[in-house]
């Protein structure tokens, strides 16, 4: 399967991934993708695979309000979330539903630390993977294999509960590249 079929997801696994991965495990990476990227108003953004569209939301707020930002994605369900996240007829984002192809060069790391919390976890993981390419495998299982899955993700992840969910350290990795 390519990666193009893999991402056609449909409607409702887009707004579980806005509603989870991109708000708890995204979310707080954006500012350090958006810093990397060193924006000043004026500019112009393309933000491609951008999903229910996290990353050019924040963009656009460091682009205003003379700049722009184009995000891309090849799924008709997450540019549609995107699309209404951002529905002022002022907002400086436009959608494009789309697949890229790009060649990078002298790529570079820098890699950080933040701490994230994801709630109820049993649950978590359950929409969250319902948000993903193995969206299917998870929706046709049963309530007993569904409860087995969250079950065993909490126990494994019991040493990191916190609060009502569990907190845990991420490394992330800001890749910045020239495009060839
Ligand atoms: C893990 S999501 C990341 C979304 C977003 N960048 C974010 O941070 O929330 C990966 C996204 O890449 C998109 N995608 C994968 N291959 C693509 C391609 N060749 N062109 C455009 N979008 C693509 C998928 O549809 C999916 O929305």
């Amino acid at each position: 399967m390519t990666t193009h079929e893999q991402w056609q997801l449909t409607m409702r696994a887009a707004e579980l991934y806005e509603r989870y991965p991109a708000r708890y495990i995204l979310g707080p990476c954006v500012s350090s993708l958006v810093d990397a990227a060193r924006l000043v108003p004026g500019e112009r953004v393309l933000d491609v695979a951008c999903g229910t569209g996290v990353v050019a939301r924040a963009a656009a707020k460091r682009v205003s309000p003379s700049g722009r930002v184009v995000g891309v994605d090849l799924n008709p369900g997450m540019i549609a979330v995107a699309r209404s996240l951002s529905a002022t007829s002022d907002s400086p984002i436009e959608w494009l539903e789309r697949a890229m192809e790009a060649d990078f060069s002298s790529a570079g790391v820098s890699v950080s630390q933040v701490d994230l919390h994801l709630p109820r976890i049993d649950k978590f993981v359950l929409d969250h993977l319902s948000a993903t390419p193995v969206a299917a495998d998870i929706d046709a299982a049963d309530e007993e294999a569904r409860r087995k899955l969250g079950a065993s993700v909490m126990e494994q992840l019991q040493r990191y509960a916190d609060r009502d969910g569990i907190t845990y350290q991420e490394e992330t990795c800001v890749l910045t590249a020239r495009a060839g």
